[in-house]
């Protein structure tokens, strides 16, 4: 009898070229590069040319690409309407859900498959996305959109619609490495959501929506926003072992830490908690700092159970300003570089995905007889 791979655990489906995931040397490779020497050496505008064209771009491919997107930045009028509209109790991410299929409605080409439409698409969500997660963080606080600016770097831009001000060097880079390192990372839930809608030839901007639907949830994209939620309930570093102990005692799980990948810890987490240090030194928060390690300490000695990259990055988007419902909608306007990826990748070679399942229901029985039936 067939094995079943529940939740496709360690199952491999298709091979990718855009990341290569390795638990075994602890590793994440972009296009072949290692992603800890992009974070700390290359523009997030860099590393997502590098994800959908397989190459860094010289001097030259960079400008023209960064005007390419800066050019797009601004919403059009009946997305910050569909924005505007949504009630301001619904999640942020399904602010995101709801934006990406009016940019998708509106699109010239939206059910154009060519690989030129798509790049198109996805240059264009890639340009867009910071705006809507901007207009619905200031809605929230009954404030009005700040417009973008097409001569910020793309981080700089989305301090500047999200605050009206761009923060100290230390701070933006902090951000550029965040949305370096949550770009991609191979068949993860919402992306290989992406791979199976775009698997059927659906349009681009359906796959996306899935994926956000995916990323949403708190096993996976929402464990950032999580981790704050935590934080706030322990309240101190003193108080983390006692909290942690009545969790484990009611079976819950700790979000930010396990992976089902990584078993010997989140390869992304030591450069992202470098870049939380700086931000704690600058805003002088090493309470928060005490807290983060004296969890993890506790949960690593309970359990052996490591970070993810949600744990050090949603402390980091605290730090920041950004409100916590806001933190997932960012790791989505980070990742939808991978999720448009992986839809160009799989067009390029495609399969239609349908895997099988294993019927345990009840065995063959025949509707009673209606009067007058035979
Ligand atoms: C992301 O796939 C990706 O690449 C995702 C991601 C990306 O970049 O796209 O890396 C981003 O989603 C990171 C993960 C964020 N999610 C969380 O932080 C939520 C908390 N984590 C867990 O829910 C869990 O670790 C998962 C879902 C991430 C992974 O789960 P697995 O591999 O399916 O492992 P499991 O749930 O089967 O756990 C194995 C054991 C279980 O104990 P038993 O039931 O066997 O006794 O470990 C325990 C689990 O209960 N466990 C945890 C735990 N994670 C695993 N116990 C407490 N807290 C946790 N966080």
């Amino acid at each position: 009898m067939t094995e079943i791979h529940k939740g496709l655990a360690g199952v491999v489906v298709d091979t990718t070229a855009i990341s290569s995931v390795d638990p075994d040397s602890n590793s994440l490779l972009y296009r072949g590069y290692p992603v800890d020497q992009l974070a700390e050496r290359c523009l997030f505008e860099e590393v997502a040319y590098l994800l959908w064209h397989g190459e860094l771009p010289n001097a030259d491919e960079l400008a023209a690409f960064q005007g390419r997107g800066r050019s797009q930045r601004t919403l059009p009028e009946p997305v910050v309407e569909a924005v505007l509209a949504l009630p301001t109790t619904c999640h942020p991410m399904d602010v995101v859900r709801t934006a990406v299929s009016v940019i998708g409605a509106h699109h010239p080409r939206a059910d154009d498959p060519s690989p030129e439409a798509n790049l198109a698409k996805s240059v264009q969500l890639l340009a867009q996305l910071p705006a809507v997660v901007a207009i619905d963080q200031r809605r929230r606080r009954g404030q009005e959109p700040i417009p973008a600016r097409d001569d910020l770097p793309f981080a700089q831009n989305i301090f500047w619609m999200t605050f009206g001000e761009v923060p100290d060097a230390v701070v933006v880079k902090a951000f550029e490495v965040s949305l370096i390192l949550y770009a991609e990372h191979s068949f993860n839930a919402s992306t290989f959501t992406a791979r199976v809608i775009a698997s059927t030839l659906s349009d681009l901007h359906s796959a996306v929506t899935g994926a956000v639907g995916a990323l949403k949830g708190p096993l996976h994209g929402g464990a950032n926003e999580a981790v704050m939620a935590t934080f706030a309930e322990i309240g101190s570093a003193s108080r983390a072992a006692s909290w942690l102990d009545e969790e484990m005692a009611a079976k819950r799980k700790v979000m930010g830490f396990g992976h089902r990948v990584y078993k010997h810890g989140d390869s992304r987490v030591p450069t992202m908690r470098r870049w939380l240090e700086q931000l704690v030194a600058h805003y002088d928060r090493q309470d928060l700092l005490n807290l983060y390690v004296a969890l993890e300490d506790a949960m690593t000695a309970r359990t052996g159970i490591l970070p993810n990259l949600d744990y050090p990055t949603g402390p980091a988007y605290h730090l920041m300003g950004f409100d916590t419902p806001t933190f997932t909608p960012l790791f989505a306007a980070a990742r939808v570089v991978g999720w448009t990826a992986h839809v160009m990748e799989q067009l390029a070679s495609n399969s239609l995905i349908r895997p099988l399942s294993r019927y345990d229901g009840p065995a063959r029985r025949d509707v009673p007889a209606r009067d007058g039936t035979a």
